[in-house]
């Protein structure tokens, strides 16, 4: 992938400030001392939660992270006393409550697109011809299913197997020992059944083919599915909420004044401004990014709540 989309830690430290938070206000409550995040790419989200953890408890904590960037190096990421960090090559959890925590995790995994036309199943496929590659709709010999029923003459439906393998690993695994999964990515409150897919190449919104390999592509994730498929696993899950409703809720209001107080000049104050409009503007990522939280327990967390 490439890095034309810009992400929530990439603007600040206060979202994963506001993320620590959250965390630390569960932690006691579900027992939890090991956190692991998926998809960390640079890493800056778990250095920004490390930062911030290691100054709210006193606790011993392993910090997980599973990345199948090799860009990725771990050794990059900062140290703290007692904060242990290492990376995964699987999603191989000891038997003990996590904090999985996935910033723009599934929006970056791969889908299916199956889309009726006059009643009958097709599946997108990408062939090469005349050198490049280019789209086409094969008919599925597959019989409908309940996800396929539901789709009227030209409607899409996008899935993604990878993220289902990977949700139903960590629900698992929540359910068995507890802790919890915080989810932040693009996606309506209810999911249409169209295109989602879309590209950005050198800051530019181009065709999903048009720079294969080189554009950053994403589509929107179905939050429903996901609750449906905790339902599967006899969790609780709170939200989704919108990303600015999240950091409202968790500080970033005080934080922003705080960092405001001791910025040394006007430019670093605007800066901080324009950073803070960026994570909550609702034009923008504070609506078009929800959040949502899965456990094994029922809980009363307010910023949740309606
Ligand atoms: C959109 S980036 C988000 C990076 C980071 N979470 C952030 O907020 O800045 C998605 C990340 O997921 C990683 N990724 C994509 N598919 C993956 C997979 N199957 N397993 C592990 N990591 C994956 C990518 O390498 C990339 O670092």
């Amino acid at each position: 992938m490439g890095n034309d989309f810009v992400t929530s830690p990439e603007i600040s430290q206060m979202f994963g400030e506001c993320i620590s938070i959250f965390f630390i206000t569960l932690m006691k409550k579900l027992n939890v001392s090991n956190f692991c995040e998926l998809g960390p790419g640079n890493g800056t989200l778990a250095n920004d939660i490390i930062r911030s953890i290691s100054k709210l408890t006193e606790s011993e904590i392993n910090f997980y992270l599973y990345e199948k960037s090799n860009f990725f190096d771990h050794k990059k990421i900062i140290k703290k006393k007692k904060i242990k960090v290492q990376k995964l090559e699987k999603i191989k959890m000891i038997q003990k409550p996590h904090f999985f925590i996935c910033n723009e995790f599934f929006d970056a995994l791969p889908i299916n697109q199956i889309k009726k036309i006059n009643g009958e199943l097709f599946e997108k496929r990408i062939k090469v011809g005349g050198g490049k590659f280019i789209s086409t709709y094969e008919k599925l010999s597959s019989k409908e299913n309940s996800d396929t029923k539901c789709l009227s003459d030209n409607q899409i439906l996008e899935i993604s197997p990878l993220m289902n393998l990977y949700l139903k690993r960590i629900f698992r695994h929540i359910k068995a020992f507890g802790g919890g999964i915080l989810i932040f990515d693009y996606g309506p409150l209810k999911k249409k059944k169209i295109d989602t897919l879309q590209a950005i190449h050198k800051k530019k919104k181009c065709e999903v083919l048009d720079f294969p390999f080189k554009s950053d592509i994403t589509y929107h994730i179905d939050f429903e599915k996901i609750s449906e498929l905790s339902n599967e696993f006899g969790l609780k899950n709170y939200g989704p909420i919108h990303q600015k409703k999240f950091l409202y809720f968790y500080g970033i209001n005080e934080r922003l004044n705080l960092l405001l107080n001791s910025a040394s000049s006007a430019g670093l104050k605007n800066k901080l401004y324009e950073q803070f409009i960026r994570l909550t503007d609702p034009k923008g990522m504070g609506e078009l990014i929800k959040c949502m939280f899965i456990c094994n327990k029922n809980l009363n967390i307010r910023a949740f709540n309606n």
